[in-house]
């Protein structure tokens, strides 16, 4: 892996009319979420780079590319010159430990190396994740958080998301200026992971089923105030004024609103039209859970040769006893982040849309 080498000169432009973004992984759950918001603003010019783009948007440019490798992505920033990159793109939490280092840790090393060869490119701002940091359940602060950058650290998606953290700050200097926005579980129309299995558990009629006893506290996050969060640093990142205390900063970015998450789950089975009682609940123990899920990792292991993994890992269960508790006050201070306003609505309009793509048989 190459070391990153910033040019020492000013070369930061006071204004830019007419930006030119790239977004890595734009046409993923949130990245689309966050193109749509940028085109909001008739000058801005948008480049979604990503394997396998869909080419749904006027205004857009699209690059099929891995992130990963280095003739590609310089190619696309020669042709471009972006002003700004908002870095989404990430392998899903469940994939192998090979394709977690190749995008995440290799990947952004390249979209580094790449800006910081790009004269025109002063703005990187990485979406980082609640599994590259270790739980806390009281309101931790950014100052206070360790990431799980520990050598033994097994789960490749979370180590991986907390080395690029690592990079992307590194990284921030005269010519570039970089963020990181950490997301906890993100929700809102148009997911791809969270809402569907919500949707399945109903459909199978699993959603009365609670894993442990529901007591440790969880963030969540709407995909529009995710989205917002990524804008809000970036516009900082470019304006050398607000720029200060928003470069080479990470941010925690959520609803503002922990609770347990089954009773997260449960607000959006209402929502869907499928409430779930208290005395309806079936309890399946946690050590029961672990077992069940090391019994499938191992079983997958055997099966593929590594080379897959489940849905439900060991570690996704464990996450359910170990929770997230953030404070999203430097967010508010510092980029004027405002979490969604009202969470119920933001469920009600989610699991709205969710009924109409998942109707079921
Ligand atoms: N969803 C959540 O609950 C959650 C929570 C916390 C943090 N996050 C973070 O938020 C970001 C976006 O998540 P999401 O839920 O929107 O995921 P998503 O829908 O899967 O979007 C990610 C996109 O990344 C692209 N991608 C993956 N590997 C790539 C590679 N090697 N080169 C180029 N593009 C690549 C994929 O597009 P192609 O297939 O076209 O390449 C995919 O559409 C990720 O960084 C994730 O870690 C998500």
């Amino acid at each position: 892996m190459a070391t990153l080498n910033a040019p020492s000169m000013e070369r930061r432009p006071s204004t830019i009319a007419a930006t030119r973004y790239i977004i890595t992984g734009g046409s993923g759950f949130l990245g689309n979420k966050i193109v749509e918001k940028l085109l909001i603003d008739p000058s801005a010019n948008v480049t979604i780079l990503s394997r396998n783009p869909k080419q749904t948007r006027d205004r857009v440019s699209y690059f099929a590319a891995d992130i990963s490798s280095d003739a590609e992505v310089r190619s696309i920033f020669n042709e471009i010159k972006p002003h700004a990159v908002i870095h989404t793109a990430s392998p899903l939490h469940n994939d192998t430990a090979d394709a977690h280092y190749q995008t995440n840790v290799e990947g952004t090393n390249v979209l580094l190396k790449a800006a910081l060869s790009t004269p025109e490119t002063v703005a990187f701002v990485y979406t980082s994740s609640e599994s590259a940091v270790k739980p806390s359940q009281e309101p931790l602060t950014e100052d206070k958080a360790e990431l799980y950058v520990d050598a033994d650290w097994h789960h490749p998606y979370g180590k991986t998301k907390a080395m690029a953290e690592g990079l992307v700050l590194k990284a921030n200097g005269d010519h570039l200026k970089t963020a990181v926005i950490r997301l906890p579980g993100l929700y809102g129309e148009g997911d791809t992971v969270f809402v569907p299995h919500l949707m399945e558990s109903i459909h199978k009629n699993e959603h009365k089923t609670q894993v442990g006893n529901n007591t440790k506290m969880f963030e969540f996050v709407y995909v529009d105030k995710a989205a917002e969060a990524h804008i809000l640093a970036t516009q900082a990142l470019l304006d050398p004024v607000r720029g200060e205390g928003v470069a080479g900063e990470a941010f925690f970015i959520s609803d503002g609103k922990p609770q347990p998450f089954f009773d997260f789950a449960r607000k959006c089975y209402a929502a869907a039209g499928s409430p779930v009682e208290a005395d309806e609940v079936s309890v399946v123990p946690l050590v029961v859970a672990q077992a069940m899920a090391s019994t499938g990792e191992w079983a997958y292991k055997v099966l593929t040769f590594g080379s897959r993994t489940p849905h439900t890992r060991r570690d996704d269960v464990d996450h359910l006893d170990q929770g997230t508790c953030w404070s999203i006050e430097k967010a508010k201070q510092r980029l004027g982040y405002e979490p969604v306003a009202d969470q119920d609505e933001a469920i009600r309009k989610t699991m709205e849309w969710a009924k109409i793509k998942f109707p079921g048989n």
